[in-house]
């Protein structure tokens, strides 16, 4: 069925498809920030508009220094990309793993990148009965020298589960002894509650073997401004990824914008607080429905099994869209099926809409 190949960024094409206008469309599936665009981003381009005429500083310096202050990496260490997508085909192109491994199910860019630069790819199961928790000492066993890559999506999409920061230790230092490379997709790590440490981000002076992804798209819900960072240390990576990249590939708007957002406090803390608070009531509410099962998340989204017999993720699409709501039928993702959907946290009302949809369909 169609709905399973569509992308939470497709909206233009569920507009046409199912003929609903593309601004009515509630979008469960895209996980970006219900609270919108930070003030920050709109003062600023409204600004310097005038600078379109300009090219944006290939050194991207003061952006690099932003996201420096944000991050707490030297600015050395940092490289900036169209989106997370262009660093995760940078950075995998850089290592031109022979062999990877990526715990799974993830998201799918990762497989599609590594096959492009010829690379074999072993997928590391997460699996249900252990509640898509990453299982580290089954990782740690199964790595060998004949691996160069591993990559994990943390807090991982779709099943919203995470690896902290000691559990990090452990793989890097195992994979430091096999000389694998770890790559950590941070897209989603700023909605995460922070005392759970689930950022690689404080390891990466330390461990050369790392390199972490992070986007804007999703926290600062500007997925049309396409700008995204990467952190490493070691600088033969950083240096593939100097030499072969294209420059300007940040456009200026994304360069003004990065300047202002990172030292947006008032939005990023209003965020960690709405959505840590709209998740714990989803969570109360869903653990309630005798027919769903639903994953713990550190991300802003929930991985929902369905439990009943003749409910499949495919009906539960098709009822939502019928009512413009759009979630994400998660059937496709390796080790998943038709039983599972995902969805993000909108705003209260949206999210109530929704659950109730969800509790009349598993009656
Ligand atoms: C885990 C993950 N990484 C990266 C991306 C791509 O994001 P960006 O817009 O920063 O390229 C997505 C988008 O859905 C994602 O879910």
């Amino acid at each position: 069925m169609i709905n399973t190949t569509l992308h939470g960024g497709d909206l233009d094409i569920i507009s046409r498809m199912y003929n609903i206008n593309k601004n009515e469309i509630i979008n469960f599936s895209g996980n970006v920030n219900p609270l919108g665009l930070p003030n920050s981003i709109p003062r600023s381009i409204e600004k310097n508009l005038y600078m379109l005429t300009e090219y944006p500083d290939v050194a991207y310096l003061s952006l690099r220094e932003s996201i420096s202050s944000y991050t707490n990496i030297d600015k050395d260490h940092i490289v900036v990309g169209n989106g997370s997508t262009e660093l995760i085909s940078l950075f995998i192109k850089a290592v031109s793993p022979k062999k990877a491994v990526i715990v799974s199910p993830a998201y799918s860019e990762y497989q599609k990148e590594i096959e492009l630069v010829g690379g074999k790819i072993e997928l590391f199961p997460l699996k249900e009965e252990e509640n898509f928790i990453l299982n580290t000492d089954a990782l740690l066993s199964s790595l060998n020298e004949s691996i160069d890559m591993v990559v994990i999506c943390n807090p991982n999409n779709p099943t919203g589960t995470y690896v902290d920061n000691d559990q990090a230790k452990q793989i890097l230092d195992k994979c430091l002894e096999y000389n694998i490379y770890v790559m950590f997709d941070e897209t989603y790590v700023e909605f995460a509650d922070r005392e759970r440490q689930v950022s690689a981000m404080p390891l990466i002076e330390k461990y050369n073997n790392l390199c972490i992804i992070r986007g804007t798209s999703k926290f600062f819900s500007c997925p049309g401004l396409r700008l995204g960072y990467g952190a490493c240390s070691d600088s033969r990576i950083l240096d593939y990824i100097k030499d072969n990249k294209d420059p300007w590939s940040v456009n200026i708007l994304a360069q003004i914008s990065g300047e202002v957002m990172f030292k947006d406090t008032e939005f990023i803390e209003k965020t960690i607080s709405f959505i840590s608070s709209e998740r714990e009531k989803i969570k109360d509410y869903l653990k309630e429905l005798k027919n769903l099962y639903v994953f713990k998340s550190q991300a802003n989204f929930f991985l929902v099994k369905i439990l009943k017999e003749d409910l499949t993720s495919d009906i539960v699409f098709e009822e939502c869209i019928k009512e413009k709501m759009l979630i994400r039928n998660a059937s496709n993702f390796p080790y998943l099926n038709n039983k599972y959907i995902r969805f993000c946290i909108l705003d209260s009302e949206n999210n109530s809409r929704l659950l109730h949809k969800l509790n009349e369909l598993s009656q």
